[in-house]
């Protein structure tokens, strides 16, 4: 499996996945912690972005502190990839948010694109695509072929759960893309849900199943 996937094994983060996890939970609930998880996978997404120097005088005194050196975009596949955008916001107050809409046929379960709202030109210097769900891996390839025709040059996708055969298609087809999950599940069903994953991260948030 690739180099390039990273899972929170944080007890915090295993711990809200069992909220997400249990089909008791209901969408308020379950839209709190997708919040609250998206916020730690961020952190851990964006550990390794360049800082700039920056010179602030403290009460006491001057001191050299930092800021981030590039500006990072938020792109949420809709609809499951809004519930993300708050808890990433949050870590990131200032990134720009781009929406993409992708729905998954479900006889074929190809993405089916319904939205674009990329400016014409990138704006950021670093994209983290936003989906709970990992599963074929379709919509998220879809996504980031977008990005790089726009000409997004360090994409990362940061989800919640991923199946194996969605991890090796990224990876496969974006070697360079780092995958950040809270957890690597074990298979897709022959109707391309993850198993146990949690199953419709739309429907669940939203309250549409
Ligand atoms: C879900 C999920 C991903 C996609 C993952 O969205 O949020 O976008 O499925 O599946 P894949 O890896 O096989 O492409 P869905 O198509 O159900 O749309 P929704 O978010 O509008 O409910
Ligand atoms: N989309 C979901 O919301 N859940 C899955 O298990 C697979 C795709």
């Amino acid at each position: 499996m690739t180099t390039q996937l990273h899972i929170c094994h944080h007890p915090l983060a295993q711990h809200k996945l069992a909220i997400l996890r249990d089909q008791k939970t209901e969408p308020k609930k379950f839209r709190e912690v997708v919040r609250e998880l998206a916020m730690m996978l961020v952190i851990e997404a964006t550990s390794d972005l360049p800082l700039t120097p920056l010179p602030i005088t403290t009460p006491m005194g001057a001191t050299t502190g930092h800021k981030l050196a590039e500006n990072v975009g938020l792109i949420p596949i809709l609809r499951a990839g809004l519930g993300m955008v708050e808890g990433a916001l949050t870590m990131l107050p200032f990134a720009e948010v781009w929406h993409i809409g992708l729905y998954r046929d479900e006889r074929t379960l190809r993405p089916v694109e319904y939205y674009n709202k990329l400016p014409v030109s990138p704006t950021v210097q670093v994209c983290l695509v936003l989906d709970p769900m990992l599963a074929t891996g379709g919509s998220a390839v879809a996504t980031v072929d977008i990005l790089k025709r726009w000409g997004a040059q360090r994409i990362k996708f940061v989800g919640l759960i991923g199946a194996p055969e969605g991890v090796k298609k990224l990876s496969e087809a974006h070697p360079d893309v780092q995958i950040y999950l809270a957890a690597l599940d074990d298979h897709l069903n022959d109707i391309g849900y993850i198993v146990p994953g949690l199953g419709d991260a739309g429907d669940r948030q939203f309250g549409t199943a």
